[in-house]
């Protein structure tokens, strides 16, 4: 395995931001992994698959492993089991193809299968936790695998156990429980409607096939339009809150988190009735069809993004009193 030093990594982040790190490795295999220098801190380490969730804001003092695309999916005791390195995509088709279900409302969803259980992937009324029965972590520092179950994982919305950093953990391997007898899932109003409207089978393509064409029309293509998905969290909101926003927005989205009656409003809402959407500083700006993803027309450095996005933040928080969190990682 070749360590280079003074990487950019330019090509490897969807926001295409220029950013040079101190280290990098490509990692194609588990041998690559075990290869990897023992004495990396945890702090120094960075993991990096397709690089769809970074805005990289200025040169990386750090060691990058980047995992490279690679499919390998094999079934072991009725579970499939992934490769990190295998494009998520490529999973949910394999799934899909072989009749499977439990993934297919995650069809599009951009980057590497290791990057699914970290955030939590979600999309469509699915989220990974609903079917991840394990997830297998390389200790870089012991040279050891061990195991977590769906509930070590500590999901929650897009969050968590290995986004607590505190861990010299890599993900190796993920098992999913993919069944031919699953439950399709059109609980989102989209997809409803569109079955609604097509009265296409509600079977697990059909679901793939529709998610998919939902995607292409919000969301814009990071190869053609450099971007890293939504870019901040969805917010709960205290009743409070509700309460004083409804006075003058009625039409506040609000979307059930529990049977507490918390809710949860849009972050792209908040931002659209903030003039965010398609607005443009420069090279760097919000989608004109959703206002939710942070995009780069060109020449865009993280730097530039990371201001806009810290305007978008303080404009909502002055005109909502609602603080955004970030769902990218800004580093
Ligand atoms: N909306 C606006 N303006 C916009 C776009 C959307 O007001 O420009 C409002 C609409 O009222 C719409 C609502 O926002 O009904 C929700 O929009 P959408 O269905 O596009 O979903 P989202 O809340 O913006 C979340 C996830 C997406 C996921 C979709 C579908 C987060 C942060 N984002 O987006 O995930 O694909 O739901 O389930 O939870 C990602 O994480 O990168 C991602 C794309």
């Amino acid at each position: 395995m070749k360590i280079s030093e003074q990487y950019n990594l330019i090509h490897d982040n969807t926001l295409q931001v220029d950013c040079e790190c101190n280290h990098y490795a490509a990692i194609n295999s588990l041998s690559d992994l075990e290869a990897l220098p023992r004495d990396i801190k945890i702090t120094e380490m960075l993991v990096l698959g397709a690089g769809s969730n970074f805005l990289f804001t200025g040169p990386l003092p750090r060691f990058v492993a980047h995992i490279k695309p690679r499919k390998y999916i094999t079934q072991v005791d009725n579970l499939v089991v992934a490769w990190a390195g295998t494009v998520w995509h490529d999973l949910v088709m394999w799934s899909v193809n072989r009749g499977y279900g439990g993934i297919e409302n995650l069809a599009l969803i951009p980057g590497l299968v290791g990057a699914a259980p970290f955030q939590n992937i979600g999309a469509y009324g699915v989220e990974i936790k609903d079917i991840l029965v394990w997830v297998e972590v390389y200790n870089w520092q012991t040279g050891h695998y061990h195991r977590l179950s769906n509930e070590e994982c500590m999901f929650t919305y897009r969050h968590s156990v290995f986004k607590y950093h505190d861990q010299p953990w890599i993900i190796s391997r993920v098992a999913l429980d993919l069944r031919p007898d699953a439950e399709p899932n059109i609980s989102y109003q989209p997809l409803a409607d569109h079955f609604a409207q097509t009265g296409e089978a509600v079977n697990f393509a059909n679901i793939a096939n529709a998610v998919i064409k939902i995607r292409q029309s919000k969301l814009p293509d990071p190869e053609i339009l450099p971007n890293a998905g939504s870019f901040f969290k969805n917010p709960v909101l205290t009743d409070q809150q509700i309460r004083k926003i409804q006075r003058r927005h009625k039409d506040l989205p609000l979307f059930p988190i529990d049977e507490k009656g918390h809710y949860k409003t849009s972050a792209a809402w908040l931002l659209e009735q903030c003039g965010f959407k398609g607005f443009r500083e420069g090279d760097a700006g919000f989608y004109e069809h959703h206002a939710l993803v942070l995009v780069n027309h060109g020449q865009a450095t993280g730097k530039e993004l990371q201001k806009l996005a810290n305007l978008a933040k303080r404009t909502v928080k002055n005109k909502f009193g609602v603080i955004l969190e970030e769902e990218v990682r800004v580093l």
